[in-house]
Order: C-alpha cells, then sequence, then structure tokens
C-alpha cells in the first residue's frame, strides 16, 4: 500500500474550554470555514458540550469516511462498558454523541495517572462500541535529550496495544484507528518538533506496528503530528509523506487558525488523490 492511500485528518481538542452555550456556535463557525475536499475532520469538545457540538455539525453520522462531514469525538472514554465508577462515561453511552475518541493524551497520563495498560483498554472499549479512536503517545523533553525518544514512544505503543489484537483494533475501518504522536514539551508550550523529527517517530511507530503484527504492515494506520500545532507550521508536517494530518489543541479554538490548517492539510489530500489517480 502507498501511503497516498492514507485518510488525511485534522483533528481539533477542545481540552476544557467552551461551555454548552457556545461550544455549538464555534463548532458551526469551525465547520463553515472547513469545507475542503479530503481532510477528515473531528471535533472533541468536553464531554458536557458534545450534544450542542453534534447538532451544531449535524450530528455524528456526518462523519462520512470521504471527509464530507465533520465528526465529533470524546476527549477521554472510561476503561469498563458500564459499572460504578462515579463521574466516569463509558464508550456505549457515546452513541449517538460522537464517534470519535481520544485516548491516552498525555495531560491524562500526567494528571490522573494514566497508564499504557490503561489507555489500552479505553482503546478496546471505544472499539469495540465501534468508536473510531486517537491514540496518543510522545516522549518528556529529558527523554529526548537522553536519546530515547523511539524507545519511548516505541514502549507506549506495545503497552497500549497489549490488550487487543491488531485485527479488533483496525476492525476493517480505515479510520477506525490513529495514532497521534504528541511529544509533551511541545503541547501547549509553542514550541513545535522539527517535521523531520515527527517524520522519524512516525517511521518507528510503523516498525511497531509492523512488529505486533498490525494488518499491511500497520501502513494503512494514519498517524498524527500534535504538538503546538499552527497555520505557521502546519507545512512542515504535512511535507513529511509518514504523517497523515493534525491533533490540534489550541489552535483549534481558533476558527481563522483551524481554516488555516485545514486549507494546508487539503493540499497535502489532493495530492495524494492525485498519485492514486
Ligand atoms: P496544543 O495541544 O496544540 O495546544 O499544543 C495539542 C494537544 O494537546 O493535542
Amino acid at each position: 500500500m502507498i501511503r497516498s492511500m492514507r485518510p488525511v485528518i485534522v483533528a481539533g481538542n477542545w481540552k476544557m474550554h467552551t461551555t454548552p452555550a457556545d461550544a455549538g456556535e464555534l463548532a458551526r463557525t469551525i465547520a463553515a470555514r472547513t469545507c475542503v475536499d479530503g481532510v477528515v475532520r473531528v471535533l472533541c469538545p468536553p464531554f458536557v458540550c458534545l450534544a450542542a457540538v453534534r447538532d451544531a455539525v449535524a450530528g455524528p453520522d456526518a462523519a462520512a469516511p470521504d471527509g464530507s462531514g465533520v465528526a465529533v469525538g470524546a476527549q477521554d472514554v472510561h476503561h469498563e462498558p458500564a459499572g460504578a465508577f462515579t463521574g466516569a462515561v463509558s464508550a456505549p453511552m457515546l452513541a449517538g454523541l460522537a464517534t470519535w475518541t481520544i485516548v491516552g493524551h498525555s495531560e491524562r497520563r500526567r494528571d490522573v495517572c494514566e497508564t499504557d495498560e490503561l489507555i489500552g483498554r479505553k482503546l478496546a472499549t471505544s472499539r469495540a462500541a465501534g468508536l473510531r479512536t486517537i491514540l496518543c503517545v510522545g516522549e518528556q523533553l529529558a527523554e529526548r535529550e537522553a536519546g530515547r525518544a523511539i524507545q519511548v514512544v516505541d514502549g507506549q505503543v506495545r503497552g497500549c496495544l497489549a490488550a487487543a489484537t491488531p485485527e479488533a483494533i483496525v476492525a476493517g475501518d480505515t479510520l477506525g484507528f490513529a495514532i497521534a504522536y504528541e511529544p509533551v514539551w511541545a503541547i501547549g508550550t509553542g514550541r513545535n518538533a522539527r517535521g523531520a523529527d515527527a517524520a522519524e517517530i512516525a517511521a518507528a511507530i510503523r516498525a511497531t506496528l509492523t512488529a505486533l503484527g498490525f494488518p499491511n504492515g500497520g501502513e494503512d494506520v494514519p498517524i498524527l503530528y500534535g504538538g503546538s500545532v499552527a497555520s505557521s507550521n502546519i507545512d512542515e508536517f504535512m511535507a513529511e509523506p509518514s504523517i497523515d494530518g493534525a491533533l490540534v489543541g489550541g489552535a483549534s479554538l481558533k476558527p481563522d487558525e483551524m481554516a488555516a490548517i485545514v486549507a494546508r492539510a487539503g493540499l497535502t489530500a489532493a495530492a495524494r488523490a492525485a498519485a492514486d489517480a
């Protein structure tokens, strides 16, 4: 499989921003300004804003694999489908609200001590519920400076994928499973990684997926870059053949930024489509 067949994805992670009163308007504005052929768009608002965003973008069914609509994603999900877990939200509960989930974000690893094993269970329960899932991995600054970035990310990927078979994770959906490489030191800092460094990690991730027995050697799993992505640096990542889009935090709350980021990603999508033709 050649890389041009992989979809291009731009996902916005709104983190703990917006309210049910204003999320719909923001989503509607972003959706209207990011209608670009070939780019799969996903907006991930806080749980309490999922319904407002769903309504604003005309429902999760708009998550057409061809990228014609904006999909809605949850920023996290519990690792069990139901039970006595106060304050938690399970994957089956998201039916009708979201079609995507993010698991393993570094802020959750940091703030609530999520482990690879737990994140793997979140991935498995998401996929079992039919939710498309973005798994986040990435090294700390000290780990990169010690020359251990590839080793750390390889360990995270293996740890998170231990709970389910590659076939169950992919489940025949080209958008079912994506990985976001997000170096922790680049998140929210304004200090993005270099495109070449992100590409090196993406290649290492695909080598891990190959070793784990992913269909087609993991070549068809989209790998996104995340960490201070903005309109000013998105080109650097989209220029890398191994990078298939971006997970955008702060800039995803700004319609101007999202419009520019998706437009630039659209150029890559068009180039890939032309290469396939
Ligand atoms: P940032 O966040 O774009 O604000 O750095 C990215 C992320 O946390 O996914």
